[in-house]
């Protein structure tokens, strides 16, 4: 069987990633972040991310059909991230996308980010199993995803109500002069802290929230993460106040045991509930330690099976695009309209 070669273009947030999958073989993987761009303002500015992405998109493009050894001409189809994300980041890829398969007359697929996260489990000929669940936990998402058929069939399950898991950490990083991004800094300074030093509050826990396995409440699968990050700055002034240290460490791994045990609990809950035996981690927080270590012993407990993508496949990138693509075109789904829009809400 013929596997389609597709151009796969990410543009939602600070990243423009560019990739190419032939089937469900990355061939390329380019990416350029504007992260650097952002860190004096501790969070993605969207203009200046915007900005990059133009700088960006030929010069990424150009370094993937060098990583690929491929001709453009060669390529099958075009897959873009449509939405959700920040409006002007996303237009950039779109309008790019649109450009190039209006002067070539490639099919156009505009896609869902979330559906690729997903996709990017699927590298290198990875069937996923009928009953899957999946974990996205990025600087701009947190959701549970019920994942059917990769083409069609996705549920979503809960959500952030606020914060993103990754913000939580981009935010807590800054109340503590810890720079940006946080995550990969709280995760190294929480491994020399004590994880029960101070009780931060598990959002949506409660009862209210919660109901039961056979009623469920309206937030069972959701999360909130901004009261976490009050606290914090609560206990930050209450040692300042008292012209005493704030202690990093024991601040890190508290924060860090909270923000892990709500994703773990309520993910593996998912799981259990709705029949789901194998769980996709995805997304840039993936990358914690904590969080890969307790996902893994609950998920044992529970007889669920993690599958991790490799981590240039977890945060954004232009192959995950690519392998949706691919999968689109080997299922035989219909390309878009050739002016869809970017959609920063995108369903
Ligand atoms: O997927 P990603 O690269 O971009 C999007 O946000 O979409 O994720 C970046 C996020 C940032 O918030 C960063 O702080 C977080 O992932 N992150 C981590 C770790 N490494 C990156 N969070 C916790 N622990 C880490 N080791
Ligand atoms: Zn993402």
């Amino acid at each position: 069987q013929y596997a389609p070669l597709i151009l796969g273009i990410e543009s939602s947030c600070d990243e423009t990633g560019i990739g190419i999958a032939r089937g469900t073989t990355v061939l390329a993987n380019a990416v350029a972040t504007s992260m650097h761009r952002h860190a004096a303002y501790g969070g993605v500015i969207p203009e200046i991310a915007a900005r990059a992405h133009l700088e960006q998109f030929i010069p990424v493009l150009q370094q993937a059909l060098a990583e690929a050894d491929v001709d453009f001409a060669d390529i099958d189809a075009i897959a873009v991230t449509a939405g959700p994300g920040l409006i002007g980041a996303l237009m950039v890829g779109v309008a790019g996308a649109k450009a190039l398969a209006h002067a070539t007359g490639k099919p156009l697929y505009g896609i869902n980010h979330l559906v690729a996260h997903v996709a990017a489990a699927t590298a290198e000929g990875v069937q996923l199993p009928e009953r899957t669940g999946a974990l996205l936990v990025s600087g701009g998402h947190t959701e549970i995803l019920k994942v059917g058929a990769l083409t069609r069939d996705l549920e979503l399950l809960g959500a952030t109500r606020d914060d993103a898991a990754g913000e939580a950490y981009d935010k807590v990083a800054r109340i503590l002069g810890l720079g940006y991004p946080g995550g990969p800094v709280i995760d190294k300074a929480a491994q020399q802290g004590n994880p029960t030093a101070f009780k931060f509050p598990r959002g949506m826990t409660a009862r209210k929230f919660m109901g039961t396995a056979e009623e469920p409440g309206p937030d069972r699968y959701n999360f909130s993460f901004s009261g976490l990050k009050t606290a914090v700055a609560r206990a930050v002034e209450g040692f300042e106040s008292r012209g005493e240290e704030p202690p990093i460490e024991d601040l890190c791994a508290s924060f860090q045991e909270a923000v892990v045990d709500v994703l773990t609990d309520k993910a593996v809950k998912a799981c259990t509930e709705n029949g789901l035996e194998n769980l996709i981690l995805a997304g840039g927080v993936a990358a914690n330690s904590r969080l890969r270590a307790l996902l893994a012993e609950r998920c044992a407990a529970a007889n669920i099976t993690v599958l991790t993508p490799e981590f240039n496949l977890c945060t954004d990138n232009g192959a995950m695009v690519a392998l949706l693509g691919a999968a689109l075109v080997s299922a035989g789904v219909p390309s878009s309209e050739r002016d869809f829009p970017a959609v920063s809400t995108l369903p």
